[in-house]
């Protein structure tokens, strides 16, 4: 995809059919995914003076995602988490990209299995550093209300107090290396995502 798109900004925002499109399993197709993240996007025609005889579209220049190399495809064992940090250092920005071995909804590789996600508790804020579950590709038991997340299907809720999915982060593949280029979802902490 490119860096850089032309958009408008009065277009609505397309809608995940809460979780139910795609599959009907919670899985969004690669194609809904990467519309639904809003990435990538460097430049936006912003309509000035709306609804009157002056109107006009002027570009706009707005915050994107970086594309951030996180590991490397050959190195990642199933069930063996990798650290990183995404869109940036700050607070709330650990996240996991893994092996799930088995397909999922964002995945990328020859498998569909590679995830990433961000690593906090959206309940509360909750650390969910330590806590992938192999048998159950899911991570959780958050330490604070127990949350638990399912990895399979954009960290849906599977159990626990929290209402929002995690937070997956978009990944690329470009031959062996895996770059993080974007968030799904809202990190806890952050009314935006790039603002950390
Ligand atoms: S902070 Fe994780 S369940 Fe409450």
């Amino acid at each position: 995809m490119s860096d850089t798109q032309n958009m408008s900004v009065n277009q609505p925002p397309r809608q995940d059919g809460n979780g139910k499109k795609g599959a009907g399993k919670c899985m969004l197709s690669r194609r809904e995914f990467l519309l639904t993240s809003g990435t990538a996007v460097a430049t936006v025609m912003v309509v000035m003076n709306a609804g009157t005889a002056d109107a006009e579209e002027v570009p706009g220049l707005v915050a994107t995602y970086p594309r951030k190399l996180i590991a490397k495809l050959s190195e990642l064992k199933v069930d063996e988490p990798i650290d990183f940090t995404y869109p940036d250092d700050g607070a709330y920005s650990d996240s996991i990209v893994v092996k799930l071995g088995t397909r999922a909804g964002g995945g990328i590789g020859p498998q569909t299995d590679v995830v990433a996600f961000n690593n906090t508790c959206t309940h509360q804020g909750g650390p969910l550093s330590g806590t992938y579950k192999g048998d159950t590709k899911s991570l959780g038991a958050c330490p604070l209300h127990l949350s638990t997340y399912d990895l399979t299907r954009h960290g849906i809720l599977i159990s626990g107090q929290a209402y929002q999915s995690l937070p997956q982060v978009l990944l690329e593949l470009d031959g062996d290396d895996i770059y993080a280029v974007g968030v799904f979802g809202l990190i806890f902490g952050r009314y935006d995502n790039l603002q950390g």
